[in-house]
């Protein structure tokens, strides 16, 4: 052991110390004591670079009675290691279907815009609609966006393909595209949703009902029925919470609250915020996590057509923030939901609504 001279003004606890660096301002130790080891930073009366403070020296056990200029911390592991537990919004490698991923021309509706955010974190997306064109325009501006950022798409970071997810069959074929053009799916995106019957339980008609429960509910469980298999397919990984697949259902706060002019489409809404919540408790076990988006009365081209200036600022109103949302809001919320982030919610219901179902605006500061 090499001694060093008595004054120093070090006196320590520990039962041994050892120099593992020297700074103009300090000197760093490795202090043991009660047998833990510990970092401390002295800082000598004379000065720390001085040849005497070499790492490598070791403090004499004898000297040391008191723990008073050392100053110990909890020892410290590299960031890498600390970041380690955290998941990551990205999304490259996954392969996700998007239901009703079209939009009238070029305007921006829920499907396109959550299509859009989830290629543009990397994911493989299956663009679906029953109107191909609206698919195939969808899936051309996600290659166009990403070639303008200069992002290389390997492999394709999107495919349009018609189908009506009202039919099982063409469901499972939407499925089985997605597994042999990407390998395999992780994301179910159920966006297809129609404003439906009109009228109450008085006057609508029953056809209309049927259909649009079909459309709104049904083609929910069909698409989760077909791609839930496919999921179970993906091996659990811990650093993703052993996820193997992601539902997200768009629902609406008329599925939530009462005060919708016409039946079917809050019953519809309802059904499909408790379906989410049965299908959370029904495969989480397996690793499939399904969450509801409830976006409320969002400016995309399903609600433009025939709203006037004076109906848009009654309905901004209504919110506690009194602006008005638009689709990128929605699938913002959907891209959260989706991926790695969100691995430990499941049967999650997110309002996207300016605050419309937590509370009653105030008119007025009292
Ligand atoms: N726009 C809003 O303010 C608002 C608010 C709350 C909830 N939502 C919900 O968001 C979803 C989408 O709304 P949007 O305004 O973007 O709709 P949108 O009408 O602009 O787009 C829906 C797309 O689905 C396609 N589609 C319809 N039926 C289909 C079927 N059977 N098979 C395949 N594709 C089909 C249409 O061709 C269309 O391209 C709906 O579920 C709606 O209820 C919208």
């Amino acid at each position: 052991m090499i001694r060093l001279p008595g004054d120093f003004g070090l006196t320590t606890m520990a039962s041994k110390s050892v120099i593992t660096k020297q700074s103009a301002l300090f000197v760093r130790l490795a202090v043991r004591r009660g047998g833990h080891e510990r970092l401390g930073f002295w800082r000598p009366a004379v000065r720390p670079s001085s040849s005497k403070f070499q790492s490598g020296l070791e403090l004499p056990a004898s000297t040391t009675k008191r723990f008073s200029t050392v100053t110990t911390t909890k020892p410290q592991h590299p960031v890498k290691d600390i970041l380690k537990g955290r998941a990551r919004r990205d999304l490259h490698g996954k392969v996700a279907i998007v239901t009703g991923a079209g939009s009238q021309g070029d305007d921006i509706g829920n499907g396109r815009a959550i299509s859009i955010l989830l290629a543009e974190d990397g994911a493989s997306v299956v663009c679906v609609d029953k109107d191909v064109s609206l698919a195939q325009r969808t899936a051309s501006i996600i290659h166009q966006a990403l070639k303008r950022r200069g992002k290389p798409e390997s492999p394709p970071a999107a495919l349009a393909i018609q189908a009506d997810v009202t039919n099982e069959s063409d469901c499972r074929r939407i499925v089985d595209t997605a597994v042999s053009s990407f390998g395999r799916l992780d994301i179910l995106v159920n966006v297809v949703g129609v404003m439906g019957a009109h009228g109450t339980a008085v006057d609508l008609n029953p056809e209309e009902w049927a259909w649009g429960l079909e459309i709104n509910v049904t083609s929910m469980m069909l698409m989760s029925r077909a791609a839930i298999p496919a999921m179970l397919q993906n091996q659990r990984r811990e650093e993703n919470g052993s996820i193997r697949g992601s539902i997200v259902n768009i629902g609406s706060v008329a599925g939530l609250r009462g005060g919708t002019r016409h039946l079917l489409y809050p019953t519809s809404k309802g059904a499909v915020v408790n379906m989410t919540r049965a299908m959370a408790a029904h495969h989480g076990r397996d690793g499939i996590r399904v969450n509801c988006v409830c976006p409320g009365m969002l400016f995309t081209p399903m609600m433009a057509g025939g709203m006037t200036d004076e109906m848009r600022e009654a309905r901004k109103k209504r919110s506690l923030l009194g602006t008005e949302g638009n689709a990128w809001d929605c699938a913002s919320a959907v891209r959260f939901l989706a991926g790695d982030e969100a691995r430990w919610i499941t049967g999650s219901i997110l309002t996207v609504d300016a605050g419309a179902t937590a509370a009653v605006a105030l008119s007025s500061p009292v």
